[in-house]
């Protein structure tokens, strides 16, 4: 562990310096020996949610090293016997994990998340599997969230998730990047989802108001 990351606990004067240290921890993370960029707090909520939604497919908009669709993966297999995982992103080529590691179940596809051929090719691949959750976890500015959860919410089964990630920074930080308002902006139009601000109970999470539950 690095050495500015051993800090006595009691030394955090304010939530934000710590919001601000979990933050820069996330991004050391690894599962399997894959890179994995999660909040561990909001993998607890994920895994809150898997043990009620119990997916049998989850669709990851925007995958790095794949270190996060390989533990999303390992933990559906806990309620179902053959899930089904897909993880999109540009970039996925160079930082795919060893095929080893890789079920025949968890599909790496090479795509962009905005482009409707791979909704429509992610759509057929997911069958009639049901329930359904989506992940947004790609660029985190307007035009991308935006656009990626208007292509994608059609695919959350009724009572599953729409999660928005990393919406801390203009929640908490006030940067300016995007997400979040796309967030707000879509709900306006899309009377599906409510936030379902119960799971932010952990509060120093990356996805504030980013737990969008599929409701009608
Ligand atoms: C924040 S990282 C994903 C982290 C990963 N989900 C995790 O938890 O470890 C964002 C990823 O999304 C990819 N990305 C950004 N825009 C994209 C797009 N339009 N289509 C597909 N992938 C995209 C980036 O290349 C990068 O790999």
């Amino acid at each position: 562990m690095k050495k500015k990351f051993m800090i006595e606990y009691w030394k955090f004067k304010s939530f934000s310096k710590y919001l601000k240290h979990i933050r820069e921890l996330h991004y050391l993370r690894k599962y399997k020996g894959v890179e994995m960029v999660k909040n561990p707090l909001d993998q607890i909520i994920y895994e809150e949610i898997l043990d009620d939604v119990r997916p049998e497919c989850i669709v990851e908009l925007g995958s790095y090293a794949g270190g996060s669709g390989l533990w999303f993966h390992d933990h559906m297999k806990i309620f179902n016997k053959s899930p089904r995982c897909m993880t999109i992103s540009i970039d996925i080529i160079e930082k795919k994990p060893k095929p080893e590691l890789i079920d025949t179940n968890h599909i790496f596809i090479t795509a962009d998340t905005t482009e409707q051929s791979t909704f429509d090719d992610v759509r057929n691949l997911i069958g009639n599997r049901a329930p359904v959750l989506v992940i947004e976890d790609a660029e985190h500015n307007y035009r991308t969230t935006y656009r990626n959860l208007c292509l994608w919410w059609s695919l959350v089964t009724l009572g599953s998730y729409f999660v928005v990630e990393d919406t801390v920074l203009e929640f908490y930080f006030g940067k300016k990047l995007g997400n979040l308002k796309a967030t707000i902006d879509f709900l306006k139009g899309n009377k599906h989802f409510k936030i379902d601000r119960e799971r932010e109970k952990y509060v120093a999470i990356n996805s504030p108001m980013g737990f969008l539950k599929r409701v009608s």
